[in-house]
């Protein structure tokens, strides 16, 4: 019998055209464009500064524009799984709404909850309806406005997160193509290094919570950094030895976009020189669960069907995953006056 595989078969994302700058910041709190690039290797984020626009927006964007591309047929989709760490309210989830926003009368939809890690855990969950046969089409969307949660008086969290979103189709590939490994992990004792404390069933909204910033993202930095550095790789490592992929192997490495310094240690703990790691931190900051599918968005005209990649991530809970995937395509021919170009509010189409 022949083995079904999830394999990518599109990849789109949408991104604000506004953008906060290191120059912005600098006026905004104690801190210098050298430090920012420095620690973090981040130039500028986008931010959506609509009100009347959420993550659901952002989602529905990319997705449409993933459409477009495939041409696809919204009522073709079984399935749409959004990862979301800024979901649209509390209830009902934001797939739910992007779904209504994009036409998907036919699917079911729910939100999954990784923090950083949600898009790969909700590659890793999309997989398995693939794989199984009983879907045939699953839509997996990263989309996250950090700045609704971004304390914008915290130097140690401001000068990292921007707004985004990115959006795959999952179809069944018997070629040997498509997710063929991943290794997915989380360990809640981290969970007051990076969270946002009120607003949940623990701390609803109060005037106190309000007064307080509970609000807003809180991290130990280094606590953080120090764990990213080590479990990102972990896990890099992990997919390279279980699969038997030495560096020579390896095509791309698309890394969460945290911090440029773990970005870096994970390509050096897997033997990987710059030219294949997936690195757009400093035009977009850390989009939480959108980083993943921006990357192979940008990146999407340089893979080539058979390429052999690893996605691995590191975020709150903690939360942390890797996956080795053998892409299943070469670049959708288009207009050459399009290369490159990344879909923004006033572009509409890839
Ligand atoms: O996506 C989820 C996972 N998230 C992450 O992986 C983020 C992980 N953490 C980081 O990326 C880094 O910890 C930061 C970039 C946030 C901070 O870099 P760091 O090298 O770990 O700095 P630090 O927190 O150890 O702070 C060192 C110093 C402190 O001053 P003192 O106490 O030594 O006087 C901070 O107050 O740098 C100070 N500092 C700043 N200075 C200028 C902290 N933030 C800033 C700032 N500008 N923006």
């Amino acid at each position: 019998m022949t083995s079904i595989k999830a394999a990518i078969t599109g990849v789109s994302c949408w991104l604000p055209e506004d953008k906060l700058t290191n120059a912005d910041i600098e006026k905004m709190v104690d801190t210098t464009n050298e430090w920012i690039m420095e620690r973090s290797g981040v130039s500028e984020r986008r931010i959506l500064r609509d009100p009347n626009k959420g993550s659901a927006f952002m989602g529905a964007e990319a997705s449409k524009l993933l459409f477009e591309k495939k041409n696809i047929d919204p009522l073709t989709i079984d399935l749409i799984i959004c990862a979301t760490a800024t979901p649209e309210m509390q209830f009902p989830a934001t797939a739910n709404i992007i779904s209504d926003m994009i036409g998907t009368k036919r699917a079911w939809s729910f939100d999954l909850k990784g923090a950083c890690s949600g898009f790969i855990y909700a590659l890793q969950v999309g997989r398995q309806f693939i794989e199984t046969g009983t879907h045939k089409r699953v839509l997996v969307i990263g989309t996250d406005k950090m700045s609704s949660i971004v304390d914008y008086t915290d130097r140690g969290t401001c000068i990292l997160f921007g707004d985004g979103a990115g959006a795959v189709l999952l179809e069944p590939d018997t070629t040997g193509t498509g997710i063929l490994d991943a290794s997915m992990y989380s360990d809640g004792a981290g969970r007051f290094s990076l969270y946002q404390p009120a607003g949940g069933s623990l701390r609803p909204a109060t005037e106190e919570t309000v007064r307080n910033r509970e609000h807003f993202i809180k991290m130990s930095g280094q606590g953080v950094f120090k764990m990213a550095v080590e479990k990102m790789a972990d896990v890099a490592e992990e997919m390279m030895v279980k699969n038997h992929l030495e560096s020579k192997d390896i095509s791309f490495l698309v890394p969460h976009q945290a911090n440029k310094r773990i970005i870096d240690a994970t390509a050096n703990r897997m033997g990987i020189g710059s030219e294949k790691v997936m690195l757009n931190i400093q035009k977009y900051g850390n989009t939480t669960t959108a980083t993943l599918p921006i990357c192979l968005s940008e990146w999407e005209n340089q893979l080539k069907r058979g390429d052999n990649i690893i996605l691995t991530t590191f975020g709150a809970g903690f939360t942390w995953g890797g996956m080795y995937i053998k892409w299943a395509y070469d670049k959708v021919k288009k207009d050459p006056s399009l290369e490159n170009a990344v879909p923004t509010e006033h572009s509409s189409s890839l």
